[in-house]
């Protein structure tokens, strides 16, 4: 096993206590979870099953301890609500750490502590961390159970609330076990809200640490998360295991000798043509940029015969084909979704899904026990708010924050609903060899400089436009929003190791498959989020998305044109759909024209990018760079 306490170490009479039930037959795992247990001193170890009676059984002990509020069965039958600390409300990327072996592998843009040092940091914050509290064994599959594809892992965790997220956000429960048999490989994830009770020491309604920690050790690929219980921080098999620990094991597999493979923070859809032809696109977009959105996308007026459905919203697993084309699978089986800005006019099919058997967590409770949050209607006229505290549009406006009216839903208030839900889900989402990717988009949130759309001329110049694509911070991390940072195939927080070689990993799996013969997805850049002189977007974006995915295509079939520039090729207004909506010449021309002093400056910070990940960088980008920049001043 790849833990640091052997089973020697472990407090005799641990191993007796940890209730192993009679249908696990994998002793590594629980020699695993003895040592964990012996270290955290948990008051009692509970296998999670997965079933129905257990998540039932762990709301109701979380609406008696006040984690969890049951809403009106009548409004949304089967939800709750969950009100976070005010200090755990995101992920957190400054006490992220990917702990390889050297500094170097893990690269300038992740934090790295030696991992013998953050060991023994760790070791001395679990060392009971978890008295009187329960430890939850947790097993799930990201992908299909016992799919090619798929992976397992195993957190143990003291947080009821990521037992039952993780429960609509994975495969969730006892047939993994059946998968893992006796010996079979999981990726140990250890998680702990870092808050130990006293003998009769009351709970809070959700505990946590001020100390976060959110390690990664890629050589033995375990996760280790210490005080906080919010989504990505603590719902291990998302950010931490689908992304940080598989691309790694995408990458490691190429290093030893196989083609590799790619974990993305992509969503994945299907679009089919009113003649019926059907295409598979995978979207990168920065945290809260769009991506569930995109991914449920209704066609507008207009658009007529076209269908959209949707595969997946955050994640996808791509993998080579043995017909030579690259797969995806979306390893999630639910959505952590933002809630602001969700609404029947913005997004009906994710609106639809949340109407049962969803986790709210920091959205707005209304007077008749059903949420709210900013952007979903118009406000009413009382509610209590993400805290918990009165809310009324008079009292909003009374203290505005940042000169807006107080929302009464954190900006990074979340949904958890089960992918199954969705009514644009597509027949084929689980399936276990995924669907062909004929197109990846890559999109950042870009007041200014960037195109609303741009067609890379060539797998290496799409590869550049993506590894140095810009956007705003968002509320789904701790720290400033609406900065301009370089946010690399929207991968900058989620990127398990060096991410200079990250690039030099999708120019070689281009290369090896463009040398195999296959014809690689075509590569798109969008930003749907330019603005006029009053800040307000000027391209509507949501349904219309689908004008753009249509030029794509286009494209991709030989049919729709365009103009070339320093970049690639983009439509002019002629070249994009516009039935059904009435938006002027000079509205594109606004969220399309190409500054060139902007783009002088915007190379600068290619350029400080490529200087801060020179150790490893890819001469091919360096390459294009020059072309692109030769291209401006000409
Ligand atoms: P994560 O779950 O954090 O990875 O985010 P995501 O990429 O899935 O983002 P999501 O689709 O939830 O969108 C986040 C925010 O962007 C919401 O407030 C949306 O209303 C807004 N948004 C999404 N699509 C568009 C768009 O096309 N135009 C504009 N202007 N806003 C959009
Ligand atoms: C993101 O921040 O990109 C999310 C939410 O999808 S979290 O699971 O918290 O990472
Ligand atoms: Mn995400």
């Amino acid at each position: 096993m790849n833990h640091p306490y052997p089973a020697s170490e472990i407090e005799a009479g641990a191993a007796k206590r940890l209730n192993v039930p009679d249908y696990v037959k994998h002793q590594g795992l629980i020699d695993w979870v003895a040592s964990i247990a012996a270290l955290t001193k948990p008051d009692r170890v509970v296998w999670a099953d997965g079933s129905q009676e257990e998540n039932d059984r762990l709301c109701a002990e979380m609406v008696a301890a006040g984690t969890l509020r049951k809403l009106n069965p009548e409004k949304r039958p089967g939800s709750y609500l969950a009100w976070s600390d005010p200090g755990d409300v995101a992920r957190v990327e400054d006490r992220t750490f990917i702990c390889s072996r050297t500094r170097e592998e893990a690269g300038p843009t992740n934090n790295w502590t030696d991992p013998d040092e953050m060991r023994g940091t760790l070791n001395g914050l679990f060392d009971g961390c978890m008295r009187g509290r329960t430890m939850y064994v947790v097993p799930f599959s990201m992908g299909p159970l016992g799919s090619h594809i798929a992976h397992v892992g195993v957190e143990l965790s003291d947080s009821p609330y990521v037992v039952v997220n993780m429960r609509i956000m994975t495969r969730m429960g006892r047939a993994v076990y059946d998968v893992l048999g006796e010996s079979g490989h999981f990726v140990p994830c250890v998680h702990s809200v870092g808050k130990p009770l006293a003998p009769g020491e009351k709970d809070v309604a959700w505990p946590c640490n001020s100390t976060k920690y959110i390690v990664h050790y890629p050589e033995t690929r375990e996760i280790w998360s210490y005080g906080s219980g919010y989504g990505g921080n603590a719902l291990l098999g998302k950010k931490c295991f689908a992304l940080r620990i598989a691309s790694n094991m995408g990458r490691q597999d190429a290093l030893s000798g196989g083609i590799g493979w790619l974990a993305e923070h992509m969503l994945i859809l299907a679009v089919t043509s009113p003649e019926g032809r059907k295409y598979h696109v995978a979207a990168a977009f920065p945290s809260a940029c769009g991506k569930t959105n995109f991914a449920m996308l209704i066609p507008p007026k207009g658009f007529e015969g076209w269908t959209v459905r949707t595969i997946g919203d955050d994640i996808a697993w791509i993998k080579p084909h043995s017909d030579g084309r690259l797969y995806a699978i979306n390893p999630e089986a639910g959505f952590f979704g933002v809630a602001p800005g969700t609404s029947a006019k913005t997004n009906p099919n994710c609106l639809a899904s949340l109407d049962r058997n969803v986790i709210y967590t920091n959205v707005a409770l209304t007077d008749d026990g059903d949420v709210w949050w900013e952007g979903l209607s118009e406000p009413p006229a009382h509610l209590l708010d993400w805290q918990g505290k009165d809310w009324t549009p008079e009292l909003a406006r009374a203290n505005p924050v940042n000169g807006k009216p107080k929302p009464a839903a954190h900006p990074n208030a979340r949904f958890t609903v089960a992918a199954a839900q969705c009514p644009s889900i597509d027949p084929n989402w689980d399936s276990v060899d995924g669907v062909p990717i004929d197109a990846f988009i890559f999109g950042g949130r870009r007041s200014t400089t960037v195109p609303l759309v741009t067609e890379a001329r060539s797998w290496e110049e799409g590869v550049y436009m993506a590894a140095t694509m810009g956007s705003e911070t968002t509320a789904a991390q701790a720290g400033a929003t609406g900065v301009v940072r370089r946010d690399p195939f929207a991968m900058l927080p989620f990127c398990g190791y060096n991410m200079a070689e990250y690039f030099g990993h999708w120019l070689d799996l281009g290369h090896r498959l463009q040398v195999g013969g296959a014809k690689l997805p075509g590569i798109f850049c969008v930003n749907w989020f330019r603005t006029d002189e009053n800040g307000k977007f000027v391209w509507p974006g949501f349904g219309d998305n689908m004008r753009v995915l249509a030029w794509m295509l286009g494209r991709l079939e030989g049919k729709a044109q365009g103009v070339e520039h320093v970049f690639g090729t983009s439509p002019r207004y002629e070249d994009l759909n516009w039935n059904g909506l009435d938006f002027p010449r000079a509205s594109f021309e606004r969220i399309t024209s190409i500054d060139k002093e902007a783009w002088s400056r915007e190379f600068q910070l290619h350029a400080e990018l490529f200087q801060q990940l020179s150790h490893g960088l890819p001469p091919a980008l360096s390459r294009v760079k020059a072309s692109f920049e030769k291209r401006l001043a000409a």
